[in-house]
Parts: structure tokens; sequence; C-alpha cells
């Protein structure tokens, strides 16, 4: 019942929405704070109100004066960061190994979810399109880091329990002066390895028996086949607005900035799907017949 003078709450909201229109938000000052928040439930809070404004259409696109260089996004104090080389090994067969796994899975998603806020913040003036993109990647990032986050709680552990590597921040920040670097080496390269080593963890999850943790890769293979396209698309947008050859371009700036070792077995179905044309599939082929006969060699040789 209401009482005399009391205006509820969403007459107060009409009456300012027909009377005063709302001052749009700028959504590169918005996305770089949920970008920068460290706890994990805020920063999941904060990724789902702005999609929630997105589609009240509550964004402005102005540049900002500033863009700050981001070194280390918005984490919490947990996992500890440690060199790749310095991570456990621990075998897929026991438990601590499932929970490894797991543990590393969790740690890309919650970086994925920086990287594609990172990926909005940082390149003011691309296309609208580009932003809707990148912010319907990080909802997604976000829902597979929970999904994931409550598997590794059901398995007894919590995503910070165990040390992670900060490789893929590490990249996204070495790529933050340009766009068309940053869609080469991050969706197209980093993102596109985890297309490829899907699959073999599927199988041993299979082999494990874990049903649950199945039905979550095949989940992530999917989405990420999508992340990798939107990250060609762009890619493809900047070769053309710059007048580039995108495959040779593609292979320039994997030879100038790629730290990593390129090799097979590459998720050829996964990668066609991703929007991988005929020539890079077919430069991906060579390696991969290059980089078995290798280690056919080596094998041939100890
Ligand atoms: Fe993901
Ligand atoms: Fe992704």
């Amino acid at each position: 019942m209401l009482k005399a003078g009391h205006v509820p709450v969403f007459l107060f909201r009409n009456f300012q929405l027909n009377k005063v229109p709302m001052a749009k938000l700028n959504i590169f000052t918005t996305v770089y704070e949920c970008l920068m928040t460290q706890e994990l439930d805020a920063k999941v809070q904060k990724l789902q109100a702005l999609q929630e404004l997105w589609s009240e259409d509550a964004f402005e696109f102005t540049p900002t004066a500033e863009i700050h260089r981001v070194p280390d996004a918005g984490r919490p104090e947990l996992p500890i960061l440690v060199s790749p080389k310095d991570l456990p090994k621990r075998r897929l067969g026991s438990k601590e190994g499932q929970v490894a796994l797991m543990h590393s899975i969790a740690h890309i998603e919650f970086n994925a979810v920086n990287l594609a806020l990172d990926a909005i913040y940082r390149f003011q003036t691309m296309p609208r399109a580009y932003y809707q993109d990148w912010l319907g990647v990080a909802g997604e990032e976000s829902y597979h880091f929970q999904m994931v986050r409550e598997h590794l709680y059901h398995l007894g552990a919590e995503y910070g329990d165990l040390t992670a590597h900060n490789g893929l921040w590490l990249t996204t920040y070495e790529t933050d002066h340009d766009p068309l670097v940053r869609m080469a080496l991050v969706p197209r390269t980093l993102e596109a390895r985890g297309l490829d080593v899907t699959p073999p963890m599927l199988q041993k999850l299979r082999a494990i028996g874990d049903k649950r943790g199945v039905e979550i890769l095949k989940i992530l293979l999917r989405d990420e086949i999508g992340h990798v396209e939107v990250g060609t698309r762009w890619f493809r947008y900047l070769c053309a607005e710059r007048g580039l050859n995108p495959f040779n371009t593609f292979k320039e700036i994997l030879e100038n900035y790629y730290h990593g070792d390129l090799r097979g077995p590459f998720n050829i179905e996964a990668r066609i799907a991703a929007g991988f044309c005929e020539d890079e599939i077919a430069w991906l082929t060579s390696i991969e017949s290059q980089s078995a006969k290798a280690v056919a060699a080596n094998k041939a040789n100890a």
C-alpha cells in the first residue's frame, strides 16, 4: 500500500527519463574502471552492469584525454604469479593434476576478461561494432571463468590456491601500441592456440571420467572459435584500412613480436571456422609437418 506523498521508484525513473535525459557515460572510463577492479565478484558484477548499460544505449564514445598503459590489470592478490618454468608439473591422472589443469584454465579465463576489456579501453577510435564485439567477448570470458571456478570449487580448490604465470597479460601489455598487432597476437595467436590444445585436453578429461570438465571445455572451445573470429575480422578490417596484405602482415607481426614457438598440431577445422584463410592454413600445415619431422628426427637420434 502506498503512503500519501510517497513516489514509487519506477514512476520517478520514468519521470527522469521523460523530462531529463540521462547524461551518457563514457565507455572508455567505465571500461577502465572495470579493467582495474581487483576483486573477482566485483569485477564480474561491474561487467554485467556494463553489458546492461550497453543494451540501454547509455554510452558515449569520446576518446579520453590520456590512455593509461596497464602493466598490471586489476586482479586479486592470489594467485601468486611465477615464471612458466617454475610452475609445478602435475600429471592429469591424479586429483592434484586435475585441479592444476582447472586452475590454469580459470587463470586464462580471468585474464581473458581483462584482455577483452583492454581491447576496448585502449583503442579508442575504432567503429562501435568493435566495442560491441569485445564487450561480448568479455561477457563470455566472465561466464567461462565462473564455470571453471565453480568446477574447481567442487574439486576442493579455489582460484588463487595455486601459482600461475602472466604470459597472456604480458603479450597484451606488449601489444598496447597498435590494435593491428594486438589482434594478430592475442586473439589470432594466443587464443587460437587454445583451439589447438583443447581437443587433447578433452580426451584426457574423458579418460579420467571428468564429465563436467568435458562439458565445460566443449563450451569453451565453441565460444573461443568466436573470439578468434572476432580477432580475425578486426585484423582484416585494420589491414584493409592501411592497405596491407593480411597474410604477409600476420606473418611479419609473428616474426617481429611473438616470443613463443609456433608449432602444431593445429586444430585446422576450428581455425578455418575462426576465419583463417587458405594461405594461412597452408602455411600452418607446412609448419606442422616440419615440426613433426623435427620431433621424429629427435626421437631417432635419442
Ligand atoms: Fe574463454
Ligand atoms: Fe577467449
